[in-house]
């Protein structure tokens, strides 16, 4: 037996990522515009990265709550209220180390080895993964494709489910689709939760990310008081904060010492530094997301609309998130093109396949960056699309 064969079969298993393996194909290259992760192409403002300064300089090196810091949990009672009109309190919050941790601690806390969850596909791929890894089988329910649509088929998502499901995991709006949920479709997936006795994890982290109103419909605008719900959620994508490492949970005060516990027993808590920067991001950063949402925003129209110009394209531009996830006439195995449109064009984007079932023929792209290199990419990929 080699050192590598004697590891568990679980995490032997465990797949590479295909968005990584992109990356590291082509990083770092001479003019190359990277759309194929999900972040922009800002650092994280000053005001943030200074509260982390300061509090570093304070001396605030030691342990601290396991939980989250109190004024962390405070101030994220007050973005609940501003933002979703809705009153929350401190102890329906934890404070994770991203947003990846909070998948992967809902996940722990509500499914043992053996049981099924269900998530709609195509989707991030660490959602699946993370189930996997915890022993549970990730049963995908593909979404509908037609016209450059994306919808949920309720239908499909209830035969999906058997004895064994114990959790639906919903992302919305979706990476890497944009499909955002309806509320007539989120009381739907509610109702199907509460029939047959599911918990839902909710992905709710585009939430400000989106083109049709203020914010995406949320299971917070249709859910009673401490339902079975677990919201996972992160401060990479509104802050500009990929590199930190932080994220929340929102659940019902009810199991706060079952998730603290997990949290105890994988991280032992984060950084107070980086809860203080994430304080000030809450309390004083919502000027900044609004920028991101509006720089977002106009890069999605250039980029789609130079895209569906081809005529090549299949896709509409996406309600929610960060994303255009393209079928580009033509592709037939996404994994080669997207080495080929880089080889080529020098635009990074993630390819199709890396998102499971129903994503095989497309590739995605994040436009939160310059509306300048944006259509600088767009041109380039229109280009290589006419050439096809
Ligand atoms: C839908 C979704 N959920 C969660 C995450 C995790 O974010 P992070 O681990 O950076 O907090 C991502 C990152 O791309 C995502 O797209």
């Amino acid at each position: 037996m080699t050192i590598l064969s004697s590891l568990s079969p679980r995490s032997l298993a465990a797949p590479e990522s295909g968005i990584v393996e992109l990356v590291n194909y082509a990083r770092g290259r001479d003019g190359l515009i990277p759309l194929w992760v999900g972040e922009g192409d800002l650092p994280t403002p000053d005001f943030i990265s200074q509260a982390a300064q300061e509090s570093l300089r304070a001396g605030e090196t030691f342990y601290t709550w396991q939980r989250g810091i109190p004024p962390l949990r405070e101030a994220l009672s007050r973005y609940y209220q501003r933002h979703f009109a809705k009153t929350l309190s401190p102890d329906n919050f934890y404070v994770t180390g991203s947003g990846m941790q909070a998948i992967k601690l809902a996940i722990e806390a509500v499914t043992s080895p053996g049981d099924e969850m269900v998530f709609l596909s195509p989707a991030w791929p660490n959602f699946a993964a993370s189930a996997e890894l915890s022993g549970v089988r990730a049963v995908a329910v593909p979404l509908n494709f037609e016209d450059g649509k994306w919808q949920i088929d309720i239908g499909r998502l209830e035969a999906a489910i058997t004895p064994k499901t114990r959790a639906l995991f919903v992302n919305t709006p979706s990476n890497p689709t944009g499909w955002t949920a309806s509320h007539e479709d989120l009381k739907a997936i509610l109702a199907l939760a509460r029939k047959r006795g599911l918990w839902i994890m909710a992905d709710e982290i585009y939430a400000l990310y989106y083109y049709n109103g203020v914010r995406a419909p949320s299971f917070l605008d249709v859910m009673e008081a401490d339902e079975r719900i677990l919201f996972v959620n992160s401060f990479s994508k509104n802050w500009s904060m990929t590199g930190w490492r932080a994220g929340w949970i929102v659940a019902p005060p009810e199991i706060g010492q079952v998730l603290e516990n997990l949290i105890q027993y994988s991280t032992s808590g984060v950084a107070q530094f980086i809860q203080a920067g994430a304080v000030a991001a809450l309390d004083r950063g919502d000027a900044f997301v609004a920028e991101n949402v509006a720089k977002a925003t106009r890069s999605r129209d250039l980029f789609c609309d130079a895209l569906i110009a081809t005529n090549r394209v299949e896709t509409l531009k996406p309600d929610g998130a960060i994303y255009a996830f393209l079928k580009i006439d033509g592709v037939t195995d996404a994994r080669r093109a997207a080495l080929d449109i880089v080889d080529k064009t020098g635009v990074g984007l993630a390819p199709g396949t890396a998102f499971g079932e129903g994503g095989s023929l497309f590739m995605r792209a994040c436009f939160l960056r310059d509306p300048r290199q944006i259509a600088a990419a767009a041109e380039r990929l229109a280009g290589y699309i006419a050439a096809l």
